[in-house]
C-alpha cells in the first residue's frame, strides 16, 4: 500500500509535464489540434492509418480545406515539433480523434475505429500516461476503453471510481465548426470529463497549452452526454425548421418570410430549413442517444427522421417540377453538406444529385466550388457531369439550389424554373 501511495505521489509530480503527444487520427479534428499543440511547444507525433495523409503531412502539406490550417501545419512541421507516421510510438499523452460513424442500416454506433486506435497504443502506454478520447462517442465509451485496456495491459492498474490507477483516461469532445476550426479550437469553452478527477485535471492542464476558453471539468459519462446533447439540440431545432418548410409549402406560405417574421419575437429563433442535415456530426450523433435509449429518445428519433425525410421531399419537388415544366437539363448547385466547406460526408445534396442522375441519366449537370476535391476523393464523381456554376445555369431548363456556397453569390437570378430549398434566390 505504501509503495502504491509513493508511486501515486510520483505520478502526480510526473503528471505536471506532458512533453510528447501522440494524436491518433489526422482529420478535420486531429490535424488542427496536432498543429496547435506543436506550435504551443509540445512534441507531437500524428498517427494516421491513411498513408496518403501521413505522406502529405510529413511534407508539411494538408489535404483539408480550412482557413489558415495549411500555414499552421507547414509551420508546425517546419519547426520539427509535428511529425506524422502510420504507427504510434511511446508518448506522455495519447489523443484519439478517429471516426465514430454508425453502422449503415441499423444506425447503431460503430466504435471500432476507437477500439483499433486504443489497441494500437496499448503496447506503448507507460505508467503516468494520459489517454484522451476526443471522438464523439456513445455514453460509456471511455469506461469501455478502461475495460479494454485492463485486458490489454494487465500489468497496469486501471483507474476506478475514486481511485487513480497507473494511467489517466479522460473524454474531451470537440466543438469546432468547419470554416472556423482554428479560431474555435482556441476560443471555445471545453468540457473535460475524467474517469477520475486527476485525469480531468491533467487533461485540462494539457489543453491549457493553447485553449483560451474556459475548461469545465466533470466526469467522463457526463462529458459524453454533453457532446451528444449539443448535436441533438441542433438536429431537433433544424428538424422543426424543415418540418415548418413542408407545412408552409402545403399551406401556400413563404417559409422564409414566415421565419423572418417569427424571429422578430424576442424569444423565438427558428433555424433555416434545407435539403436535410449532413456531415459527420449532427446527422450521426443523435442516433447514438437513440441506440442507447430506444424507448426514451422518441423526439430525437423523430427529428432524425424528419431531417432525413427532407431529402426525399426535395427529390419529390424536383421530380414534380420536371413533370410540370418538361425541363430537359437539370442543373444542381452544391454537393457538400453545408456551404463553403469541402466535406461531402452524409451530404443530403450529394444523395439528391446522385439520385437525380440515376433517374434522369445524361440530363443532370452539377456545380460545386469543391468539385475537384470530390473528384479526387470519391469514385462516384465519374457518374456525374460537372460544370462551372454560370455555365450550368446557362445550360439548364431547371435550377436546383441545394447549398449556398459564397461562390454562387454572383449568379444572376435564373430565367428558368427553380427548386430552391435554401431560399437562395428568393
Ligand atoms: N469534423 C468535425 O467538425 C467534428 C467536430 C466535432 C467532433 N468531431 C468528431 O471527431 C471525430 C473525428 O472526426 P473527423 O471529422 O476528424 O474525422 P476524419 O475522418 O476527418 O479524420 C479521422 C482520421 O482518423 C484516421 N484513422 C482511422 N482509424 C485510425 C486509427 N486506428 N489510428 C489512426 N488514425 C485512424 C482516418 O484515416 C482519418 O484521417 C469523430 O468522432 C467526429 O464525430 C468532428
Amino acid at each position: 500500500m505504501l509503495e502504491r501511495l509513493k508511486s501515486a505521489a510520483l505520478l502526480r509530480a510526473d503528471s505536471q509535464t506532458i512533453e510528447t503527444i501522440s494524436i491518433l487520427g489526422l482529420g478535420y479534428v486531429g490535424l488542427p489540434a496536432a498543429a496547435l499543440f506543436a506550435l504551443s511547444g509540445k512534441r507531437v507525433l500524428g498517427v494516421d492509418t491513411n498513408p496518403l495523409t501521413v505522406e502529405k503531412i510529413s511534407a508539411g502539406d494538408c489535404l483539408i480545406v480550412e482557413p489558415h490550417l495549411p500555414e499552421r501545419v507547414a509551420a508546425a512541421v517546419d519547426s520539427g515539433r509535428l511529425t506524422a507516421s502510420g504507427k504510434p510510438c511511446p508518448a506522455d499523452a495519447y489523443i484519439i480523434a478517429v471516426p465514430t460513424p454508425f453502422h449503415p442500416g441499423s444506425h447503431a454506433p460503430d466504435i471500432s475505429y476507437v477500439e483499433a486506435a486504443l489497441r494500437s497504443i496499448a503496447p506503448h502506454i507507460q505508467p503516468g500516461g494520459l489517454i484522451v478520447l476526443e471522438s464523439t462517442s456513445p455514453v460509456g465509451t471511455t469506461r469501455h476503453l478502461v475495460e479494454m485496456l485492463r485486458d490489454l495491459r494487465p500489468d497496469l492498474a486501471m483507474p476506478e471510481a475514486g481511485d487513480d490507477g497507473d494511467i489517466d483516461i479522460a473524454y474531451s469532445p470537440e466543438r469546432v465548426i468547419p470554416g472556423r476550426t482554428l479560431i474555435e479550437l482556441v476560443d471555445n469553452d471545453r468540457v473535460i470529463g475524467g474517469v477520475t478527477p486527476r485525469a480531468a485535471q491533467r487533461t485540462a492542464d494539457l489543453y491549457a497549452s493553447f485553449v483560451k476558453g474556459e475548461l469545465h471539468l466533470t466526469d467522463d459519462r457526463t462529458a459524453e452526454m454533453v457532446k451528444l446533447s449539443e448535436n441533438t439540440f441542433r438536429d431537433v431545432n433544424i428538424a422543426l425548421a424543415n418540418e415548418m418548410s413542408l407545412i408552409c409549402k402545403a399551406q401556400g406560405v413563404d417559409v422564409w418570410e414566415m421565419i423572418a417574421l417569427a424571429n422578430r419575437h424576442p424569444r423565438v429563433k427558428i433555424l433555416e430549413p434545407g435539403p436535410g442535415v449532413g456531415g459527420h456530426c449532427i446527422s450521426v450523433d443523435p442516433w447514438f442517444l437513440v441506440a442507447g435509449n430506444p424507448d426514451l429518445a422518441n423526439l430525437i428519433r423523430t427529428a432524425r427522421e424528419v431531417n432525413d425525410g427532407k431529402m426525399h421531399r426535395t427529390l419529390d419537388w424536383v421530380r414534380e417540377t420536371i413533370e410540370a415544366t418538361g425541363a430537359e437539363k437539370i442543373a444542381c448547385f452544391g454537393l457538400t453538406y453545408k456551404a463553403d466547406i469541402d466535406d461531402f460526408r452524409e451530404s443530403p445534396a450529394l444523395d439528391i444529385v446522385l439520385e437525380l442522375n440515376r433517374l434522369y441519366p445524361g440530363r443532370v449537370i452539377v456545380a460545386d466550388p469543391f468539385a475537384d476535391l470530390f473528384r479526387m476523393r470519391d469514385p462516384r464523381a465519374e457518374e456525374l457531369t460537372f460544370a462551372k456554376a454560370d455555365h450550368a445555369l446557362d445550360a439548364c431548363d431547371l435550377a436546383v439550389m441545394l447549398v449556398g456556397h459564397t461562390a454562387f453569390r454572383g449568379l444572376p437570378q435564373p430565367h428558368v424554373p427553380t427548386v430552391d430549398v435554401i431560399g437562395f434566390w428568393r
